[in-house]
């Protein structure tokens, strides 16, 4: 049975003042003006995909929605920045190339205002009915793309996701790792195709302002996402997406299954 208690003071750190217990054993978020925790046990998971842009991550995202709902399991597939109606206009604003002189505060203040919502309207109570949520992007794309892309750097984007996302962290996240130029090559590709009208996904919208970025930004963006790997071994891995599209699923159902226990 899930928990819920009323905790009226705000808890993001890494003890709750209130139970004393270590925020291991639980979730706090801001709730209006009350914070509550949750139990982990009566979570469901939470499951962020991350990688350069043309990583493959959606087909990814996809794939394994499609085969743990095979196995019975409940799914919520979802997308950052959007995944909320609220999250979907900010997510034009910041993709639509036409959109121009956004600083890149304000581009990294309009990806936390997206999560934010997301987080509170989508995520939570996903978690609390106990489903697995896979979510196409999270707070490691702003730390990689913001903070080392737009040289914010770490510390505000940190800072930013314990005051405004409670410090919500992903049980796992699955990093497809590919070589730059290949990953962009392929997200450009995909957006002209999507443009002209020829792509099965055709959403005929224009998505493409952080691709017209140069190689050096992805650079960048790639090395931050290998250090944050680096420094939280235990939530995210490494996936080699050079191989083909039923080779990187395979490797992450393995990844999956060990920490869904199926
Ligand atoms: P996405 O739709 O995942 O693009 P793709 O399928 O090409 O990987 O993400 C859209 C873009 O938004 C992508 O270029 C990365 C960028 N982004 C950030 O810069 N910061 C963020 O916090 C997020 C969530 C996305």
């Amino acid at each position: 049975m899930m928990k819920i208690k009323p905790c009226f003071e705000y808890i993001s750190h890494s003890l709750c003042a209130r139970s004393g217990r270590a925020a291991a054993a639980s979730v706090s978020f801001r709730c209006a003006r009350t914070c509550y925790h949750r139990d982990v046990a009566a979570r469901g998971k939470f499951i962020t995909f991350e990688g350069l842009d043309g990583s493959g991550k959606s087909t990814q995202v996809e794939k394994l929605a499609r085969a743990l709902r095979a196995r019975g399991v409940s799914v919520v597939v979802t997308r950052e920045p959007g995944g909320t109606s609220a999250g979907e206009r900010i997510r034009e604003v910041l993709l639509h190339s036409a959109t121009s002189g956004l600083s890149p505060l304000t581009e990294m203040a309009l990806m936390f205002a997206a999560r934010a919502q997301h987080i509170h309207e989508v995520i939570l109570p996903a978690l609390a009915e106990g489903r697995i949520v896979l979510c196409d992007r999270f707070t490691d794309s702003t730390e990689a793309y913001q903070g080392a892309g737009r040289k914010l750097g770490s510390k505000p984007v940190l800072e930013l996701h314990a005051v405004l996302c409670g410090n919500l962290q992903p049980d796992l996240t699955i990093l497809l790792d590919n070589d730059v130029a290949v990953s962009v090559e392929r997200a450009r590709r995909r957006n002209r195709t999507r443009r002209n009208g020829r792509s099965e996904k055709n959403t005929g919208k224009d998505e493409n302002r952080f691709e017209q970025e140069n190689r050096a930004f992805f650079g960048r963006v790639r090395q931050a996402y290998l250090a944050i790997a680096a420094r939280e071994p235990g939530r995210v891995q490494l996936v080699n997406a050079r191989g083909t599209p039923r080779e990187t699923h395979a490797l992450i159902m393995e990844l999956v299954r060990k920490k869904l226990k199926l």
